[in-house]
């Protein structure tokens, strides 16, 4: 199967092409219509997918390239870092990179931001090829071209708007994603069910026992959908200045519970606790009846997401940890709610008692 998602230019950059495919078959094709053909290629992947794929998107990428070299990251998040950036930009000076050359960016959403922010501000900006290879990396992060890198604990901090040229996902590379991490990128699939698309949501949710299986009618159509409203959310708002900050829904708490567990957790598995608990608010509020929001709640399970934290919890602490978030609005948090399932909206008023209580919900575990 293959399919494709188109993104218009936008104000932050260029149209490009989303790929959807089962193999690297058609890699070099795609790649020449970019006009990049007898350049320079350089591959940044990480240390757990080198060894499974980077010989052969390299093949693949010869046929067409003057050179293709090869910078591997250590991988993990503690390695999304600005000295890691200057190793790079150091590689590409040695092997004599040029303005006209490009980046491949071979991995999960780590190396997707690192090595999109390393195509960003490299001689001011150079193109740069997306190959996801984790599902939140297929679903959400190759697309919408936000890039970047940490700084110390502060996540994102510091980053660049820089569109991406191509994104050729290979579905089958999902087969060895470990099962923590599939199941960690669903929770961010879910969210585009519930945020834009209710009949999505109840197809995934319909759906689940095929789509933990990995099955591959069931992922492509899962992962094109995603793309689709990933990439219709961000095109309408390039820069981030309204309907993007949908794609927050879970996301406020969500950070703050990874903090608070000093990220033991996937993001994917906070987010999850976040929009549960983002959920509860919109029930208290009387926008979900109870039957939707225990619904809401208890599909996180079969998709292998947490419903609840450790009763030891500490709600208070989380709360405090949810002001640091980034997404504020002056000193209010613009919190993405529910009007109903497959309608999320930004609500400014949300108070921290409301914001207690639903942490609390999550640390009480008597139903
Ligand atoms: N730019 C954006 O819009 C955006 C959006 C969401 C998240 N992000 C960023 O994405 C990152 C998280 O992405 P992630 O969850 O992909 O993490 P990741 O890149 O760390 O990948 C998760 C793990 O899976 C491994 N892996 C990846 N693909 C594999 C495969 N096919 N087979 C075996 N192992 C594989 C990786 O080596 C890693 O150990 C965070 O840094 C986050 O900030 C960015
Ligand atoms: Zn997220």
């Amino acid at each position: 199967m293959s399919e494709i998602v188109s993104i218009p230019k936008t104000a932050s950059g260029e149209a490009y092409d989303i790929l959807i495919e089962n193999d690297f078959e058609k890699l070099a094709e795609a790649v020449s219509k970019l006009g990049i053909n007898d350049r320079k290629f350089c591959v940044i992947t990480d240390s757990n997918v080198e060894g499974l794929y980077a010989d052969e998107v390299e093949s693949k990428l010869k046929d067409i390239a003057k050179l293709v070299v090869r910078y591997t990251v250590s991988a993990g998040e503690a390695n999304k870092t600005l000295a890691n950036i200057a190793e790079i930009y150091k590689f590409l000076i040695e092997n004599h990179f040029d303005r006209n050359d490009c980046i491949f960016a071979l991995g999960g959403g780590v190396i997707g931001d690192m090595a999109g922010f390393a195509a960003a501000t490299y001689l001011r900006g150079i193109k740069f090829v997306q190959i996801p290879t984790s599902l939140l990396a297929q679903t959400d992060s190759s697309i919408g071209g936000k890039t970047g890198v940490d700084l110390d604990a502060y996540k994102n901090m510091v980053g660049a708007f820089h569109q991406p040229s191509l994104v050729y996902m290979n579905m089958s590379v999902l087969k060895s994603l470990p099962a923590r991490e599939y199941a960690a990128g669903m929770a961010e699939i879910l969210k585009h069910g519930l945020i834009k698309d209710n009949s999505y949501y109840g197809w995934l949710v319909n759906n689940f026992s095929e789509i933990m299986d990995m099955e591959s009618d069931y992922v492509a159509k899962m992962i094109k959908r995603s793309c689709e409203i990933k990439a219709r959310v961000v095109t309408e708002d390039a820069l981030e200045h309204g309907e993007r900050a949908l794609l927050n829904f879970g996301h406020t708490i969500g950070h703050a519970i990874e903090k608070y567990m000093d990220f033991k957790l996937l993001h994917g598995e906070c987010v999850a606790l976040g929009m549960i608990a983002a959920s509860w608010i919109s029930y208290k509020r009387g926008k979900l009846d109870t039957e939707e929001f225990y619904e809401i709640r208890d599909m996180f399970l079969p998709f292998g997401l947490p419903l609840t934290l450790d009763d030891d919890a500490d709600a208070e602490e989380i709360l405090s940890l949810t002001k640091s978030d980034k997404k504020m609005d002056g000193d209010k948090v613009k919190f993405v709610l529910l009007k109903k399932p497959g309608k999320a909206y930004i609500d400014t008023s949300v108070t921290d008692d409301e914001i207690l209580d639903a942490i609390r919900q999550l640390i009480l575990t008597d139903d």
